[in-house]
């Protein structure tokens, strides 16, 4: 199965660093499916700038289709100027907007019938996995982030490894990703037998082959690696 290798731009990018950016990363790479999502007005400049094969995406959408929701976007929108997929529930909305899965579960919904692909972030905070408790918080995130009949990916990202340096072991991941595996396919059905499963958490050009070599990795989510175009290339070269 193909590999995606996704860029979050979290709050960083420039309109000026677009073409440069763009144009570094060409066509892409052979049999990897590549993806960006830059802060909301960049998306436009991004889609326009890359080449037809290399997806572009946001990083959050308004619950609500349209309406009175002052500085909030709507997926329709996100849509209309070329996005086509919209990573939801990253921990840092889940920390600092206060983000509950609930709420992640109906962006969910908004934004499929935008015809955007979620990618659903779930992952356990150091506490919670030096309590035990990594596998409890990463399924409860999973029952009340996904909604019925999903269809999009889903990205574990251990919060203690983002934006850190440290990178859960292969063993971690391994485990982890097993478990999601099994509650997919508890939830989803067969859908959820073949659903990727995204890794992040400072994955770097010098960390990235082991880790998307590791069973049921599926591809990754890119933070700080993305914003360089030659570090987001080289760790897409080794999927
Ligand atoms: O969405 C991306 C993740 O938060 C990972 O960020 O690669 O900077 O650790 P990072």
């Amino acid at each position: 199965m193909r590999q995606m290798i996704a860029g979050n731009w979290k709050m960083n990018g420039t309109l000026a660093g677009i073409a440069a950016y763009a144009a570094a990363l060409g066509q892409g790479v052979a049999g990897v499916d590549l993806l960006i999502c830059p802060p909301y007005p960049l998306i436009g400049p991004l889609r326009a700038a890359c080449a037809p094969g290399i997806a572009v995406g946001a990083q959050d959408c308004a619950v609500e289709q349209s309406g009175a929701h002052t500085g909030d976007v709507a997926a329709g929108l996100l849509a209309e100027i070329g996005a086509s997929h919209i990573i939801l529930g990253h921990s840092e909305r889940r920390a600092d907007h206060n983000e509950r899965s609930a709420l992640v579960r109906d962006k969910s919904r908004t934004a499929i019938a935008a015809g955007l692909t979620p990618i659903i972030c779930v992952g356990e905070t150091l506490a919670e996995r030096d309590a035990g408790e990594a596998e409890t918080v990463v399924r409860a995130q999973l029952a009340g982030s996904l909604p019925d009949g999903f269809t999009g990916l889903v990205a574990y990202e251990p919060v203690w490894a983002i934006g850190t340096g440290k990178t859960a072991t292969e063993t971690d991941v391994q485990a982890m990703h097993a478990t999601i595996r099994a509650a997919l396919k508890k939830q989803l059905g067969e859908p959820g037998e073949t659903m990727l499963i995204l890794y992040g958490g400072s994955v770097k050009p010098t960390n990235a082959a082991t880790l998307l070599a590791t069973p049921e990795v599926g591809g990754a989510l890119v933070g700080g690696a993305s914003l360089t175009a030659t570090d987001f290339m080289a760790i897409a070269e080794a999927a």
